[in-house]
């Protein structure tokens, strides 16, 4: 007998049931009733806190999730990934990120081939050319030393270490510069070359494949300016590579001894902690990058080890799904209150979106439930003078991760202080709300019928729900251990909804239909694409003056 879809099993309906009988619970009775309720509902790893007690959750919900989880086989897909078996079964890969992660004494047999030491050999590659670069004991073409560095990426290649970088600012060498360089509009390039000087700069083209056309172009367009500038061979000192394809690298005059490799098994958007690291590296060094890696593998040990209602990444995608398929709620805001994590959202929005936007399970049938959610987000408290209007009076429901560091980076006590009051008061206004009899009282002055116009306006109903999650400080630590969390959350929802979250084959046919259109914009042939595809080629060619 085949095995049932999870949509199809005895908990799934179980859910759907319980979902019906508590959806009038709010959560503000939640906590009258029980005291406990923070205690019993979040978890502690060192400075690491999350907080899931403001959820529409009871104790049962939280068993029947559990229950879920063991029905689609979690414990078993956790063993299969941390021991590296061919998960990825679309493209035939082993899922191994939580393998950089790995202590160099650490053991790992992935087909009878122990692989930490190659792990640690590719790493020490990459943090020895970083230290060399930063030390100024590696050098440009004419003996200078580099003052920036500006990776060139796109995707996994650019979000994660992007963001990582940019997260810990306030660890960076102070004489170099780290730049990134993703889109293919030449803005994005034209204005990190005004900051820099071309020939003390150190272009780091960080593609796995190294045939991702944007970054190519990007690496292209680089390469000839340089050149305008420095004889060609000075290519070989002003580039470097991460990338797979060594040849292609080779091709492009950047020596071998300056590529660093990803392995196989490490998808774009898991690769932050690899080699695709490596301005990360140059930025804060070899033994901070090492701090992070430490980070991230204290939460991979915690997610393989610890008991599922115990388990930080397991809980918060439970939670999620029972919002996203149980609820139909249809996104998931992502709020970091820290500036350094102003790019957060957008690093999780390609995780996710890109492992679990998928609507055929890894057996290649079309699931008959939402899979993963619309993850949007922006850094506090900016965004309450935005789009918080919604979360607090808007008709849908919206649950959301508020990411909140305690101690701040810089000496502005008050402003961190200030910062952390308006998180946890969003948290409290968006569970608790504010009832009709207290705007009642508030309005009590007024005569009934104004009363009663103004009444349902200034109601927050709250029962939005949110997690919380709390850092000490935002260290390269525990920003690891925050990086990894989601990781794991996004590898736990993919194997309930039964989904490969490590292919991506939706972002190729986009690829292929731009090779297409692209030399139609130059040429006068007709075109018989779709009307408006034709009307809009038609109108560019009309009106784009050619340089
Ligand atoms: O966006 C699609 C994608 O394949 C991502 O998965 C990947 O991170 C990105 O392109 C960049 O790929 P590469 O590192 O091969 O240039």
């Amino acid at each position: 007998m085949s095995k049932l879809a999870i949509n199809e099993t005895v908990i799934w309906a179980q859910l759907h049931q319980h979902q019906r009988a508590t959806r009038h619970l709010h959560m503000r009775d939640l906590f009258a009733d029980n005291p406990q309720r923070f205690a019993q509902m979040h978890e502690q790893l060192d400075g690491f806190l999350l907080d899931y007690s403001k959820n529409r959750i009871t104790e049962e919900t939280l068993n029947l999730l559990v229950e879920l989880a063991e029905t689609a086989e979690l414990p078993q897909w956790m063993r299969r990934m941390c021991c590296g078996e061919k998960i990825n079964d679309s493209e035939s890969r082993a899922v191994l990120h939580t393998a950089l992660r790995l202590p160099a004494s650490a053991t790992l047999e992935v087909d009878g081939e122990n692989i930490v030491p190659q792990v640690q050999h590719e790493l020490n590659r990459a943090l020895d050319f970083a230290e060399n670069i930063r030390s100024g004991s590696l050098k440009t073409s004419r003996g200078e030393i580099f003052t920036d560095v500006v990776n060139l990426g796109i995707g996994g290649s650019d979000l994660g270490p992007q963001t990582l970088t940019q997260a810990l600012r306030p660890y960076h060498a102070p004489q170099l510069n780290v730049h990134f360089v993703a889109n293919v509009d030449g803005t994005d390039l034209a204005q990190v070359l005004e900051k820099i000087n071309l020939v003390t700069t150190l272009f780091i083209i960080s593609s796995k494949s190294f045939t991702t056309p944007e970054t190519l172009l990007n690496a292209h367009a680089v390469r000839e300016r340089l050149c305008a500038q420095l004889p060609e061979e000075a290519v070989a000192q002003h580039f470097a590579a991460v990338s797979n394809n060594l040849d292609a690298a080779a091709a492009f005059g950047i020596p071998r001894e300056r590529v660093f490799t990803v392995f196989e098994w490490v998808g774009g958007r898991y690769s932050a902690t690899s080699a695709i690291g490596l301005p990360l590296m140059c930025a804060i060094g070899a033994e901070r990058f090492r701090e992070l890696l430490a980070g991230a593998h204290a939460m991979d040990e915690h997610f393989f080890h610890a008991p599922l209602r115990h388990n930080m990444p397991v809980l918060l995608a439970l939670i999620g799904i029972w919002y996203n398929t149980f609820y139909r709620a249809h996104s998931h805001a992502v709020i970091p209150y820290h500036h350094g994590l102003r790019r957060f959202p957008a690093h999780i929005q390609q995780l996710d979106m890109e492992s679990n936007g998928k609507q055929t399970s890894r057996h290649g049938d079309y699931l008959d439930f939402d899979t993963g959610p619309i993850i949007w987000g922006e850094a506090g408290v900016n965004c309450q003078h935005a789009f918080f209007q919604l979360l607090h009076q808007g008709s849908r429901l919206i649950p959301s991760d508020f990411i909140v560091v305690v101690n701040g980076d810089y000496d502005n006590d008050v402003h961190q202080k200030t910062l952390v009051a308006n998180a946890l008061a969003q948290t409290r206004a968006l569970m608790a709300g504010k009832s009709e009899a207290q705007v009642y009282r508030e309005l009590a002055d007024l005569p009934a019928m104004r009363r009663d116009e103004l009444m349902p306006q200034k109601h927050f109903p709250g029962n939005q729900p949110s997690n919380t999650i709390m850092l000490e400080r935002l260290t390269p630590y525990y920003l690891g251990m925050l990086l990894a969390l989601y990781e794991h959350k996004v590898f736990v929802q993919g194997v309930i909804w039964g989904i490969n979250s490590f292919d991506q084959w939706g972002v190729e046919y986009g690829k292929v239909l731009a090779r297409d259109i692209a030399p139609k914009l130059d040429s006068t042939d007709s075109t018989a694409y779709d009307a408006s595809t034709d009307g809009l080629i038609r109108f560019f060619r009309q009106h784009h003056e050619h340089a």
